[in-house]
């Protein structure tokens, strides 16, 4: 887990960003892909894996629970499982840092386990609401002890057999989804997610890869309904993890904003539940190419080359939110250099993120000279048309990854320098973030 001890950086302009970059693996794919591998029977190989904190929080969750999980080279894992059923009693607390990932999806696996487990985390981990997973898992007969408001620290006592469940989300998340279809792997019978509102769909994905019996239905509504046949048994894979889109928007956005910019960021998945920032950003004028498009286990992929671009404001239509929830923080400051309004509403989710992002960006965006306005749902920004941020601010990034990314973006195009009083979150998601901002500067 990062030190305790405060980095702060500034970000300054220093003119046209250029070079051609490569992010690390996707962390939603990555924390998936240890722990279907873990519940495999077998060793599964992983490549591309992201190394940063999130991720390393759930293979010490899945040793601790008796994977055997090494790393043999730069972001190649093997993985040795112990099947579907098999996860043993952790002997000390689980600590997951700053990741609602890793808490959430372990949550349900051990649900439906024969075993407790108590979750603790970061001072930010440890203010977001659990209740979401702890309703739909309530019902499988799954017992929970919680700290007040549904948060951690928390005890799970897992239940085996667990009562398999039908369960409409009443929110649109992935992380809620996948916890459900986690705890159905080790459950009898049918575990069914009815999806009203589609999320990213990676866990769908890799679960049919490892051969676990899953079926997707759409109805007429447009509502999913995803069922998983339980006591699966998990057959050992070779994973090769794309690098993330979410990491990628910070140097696209980067690039757009910052005159005579051209970026290139290789090997980024393109699953569509993910690309909405891209696509918003297409619809704001920016010039986005992309190339090299392929499937790479199971999602596409390809790489993405950006130009700084005049934006136009736009409204963003609230249904995008999802395939771009980790997003918005940096699409602000791309909104905030466009021309015109930008209109963003349906984002309360971003209101229990690793920060409340709708409040941090509104009050440093503000800072650095940006007008906008904060609603209950979202921020109306109006863009400055181009012109440099002010800057001469110091951000709070309050232990939230994205917050302290987007600042150093926005400082990229600022006329005095953007301090962020700690950067060290960024090891969450992004550990290379900084030498790659340095090597696209010149
Ligand atoms: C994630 C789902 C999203 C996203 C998070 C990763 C996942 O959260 O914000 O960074 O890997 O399933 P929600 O499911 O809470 O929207």
């Amino acid at each position: 887990m990062h030190s305790a001890q405060p980095r702060p950086a500034t970000f300054t302009a220093s003119g046209p960003l250029r070079g051609t970059v490569k992010v690390p693996g996707d962390k939603s794919i990555s924390h998936r892909s240890l722990m279907l591998s873990a519940l495999a029977v077998g060793e599964s190989r992983v490549s591309g894996l992201l190394e940063g904190e999130d991720v390393l929080a759930t293979a010490a969750a899945m040793r601790a629970m008796g994977a055997a999980i090494e790393r043999t080279g730069e972001g190649e894992w093997r993985i040795s499982g112990v099947g579907v059923g098999g996860l043993l009693q952790p002997q000390t607390a689980l600590d997951m840092g700053n990741s609602g990932t890793s808490t959430r999806l372990l949550m349900g696996l051990v649900a439906s386990h024969a075993i407790s487990a108590t979750f603790i985390g970061d001072a930010s981990l440890s203010k977001r609401p659990m209740e979401r997973v702890i309703d739909p898992m309530s019902l499988t007969g799954a017992e929970f002890n919680a700290s007040p408001g549904g948060c951690l620290p928390l005890m799970v006592r897992g239940i085996c057999p667990a009562v398999p469940i039908s369960y409409r989300l009443p929110v649109a998340s992935a992380q809620v989804k996948s916890a459900i279809l986690l705890a159905g792997l080790n459950t009898p019978g049918i575990t069914e997610v009815i999806e009203p509102v589609p999320t990213r769909d990676h866990s769908e994905r890799m679960l049919a890869g490892f051969g676990a019996e899953l079926t997707v239905e759409t109805d007429v509504q447009g509502v999913r309904h995803i069922r998983l046949h339980g006591e699966a048994e998990l057959k050992p894979q070779n994973i090769e993890v794309p690098g993330d889109p979410s990491s990628a928007a910070f140097p696209i956005v980067a690039a757009l904003i910052t005159p005579g910019s051209e970026v290139t960021v290789t090997h980024v998945g393109m699953n569509p539940t993910r690309t909405g920032i891209f696509k918003m950003l297409e619809a704001m004028g920016a010039d986005i190419h992309y190339s090299n498009e392929r499937v790479v286990g199971g999602e596409p992929v390809a790489d993405i080359t950006a130009r700084h671009s005049a934006l136009k404001g736009i409204e963003v239509p609230p249904e995008v939110a999802p395939s771009m929830i980790d997003e918005f923080p940096v699409f602000f400051v791309a909104a905030s250099m466009a021309e015109g309004r930008t209109t963003t509403s349906g984002l309360d989710e971003l209101r229990v993120k690793e920060s409340d992002r709708l409040a941090l960006m509104a009050t440093g965006l503000t800072m650095i000279g940006v007008k906008l306005e904060e609603r209950e749902d979202g921020l109306i920004l109006d863009g400055s048309g181009g012109e440099p941020f002010a800057g001469g601010a110091t951000i709070a990034s309050a232990l939230d990854h994205r917050i302290a990314m987007s600042f150093a973006v926005a400082g990229q195009n600022a006329r005095a320098g953007i301090m962020v009083d700690d950067v060290s979150p960024i090891a969450t998601s992004f550990p290379t973030f900084e030498v790659m901002l340095q090597s696209l500067r010149r």
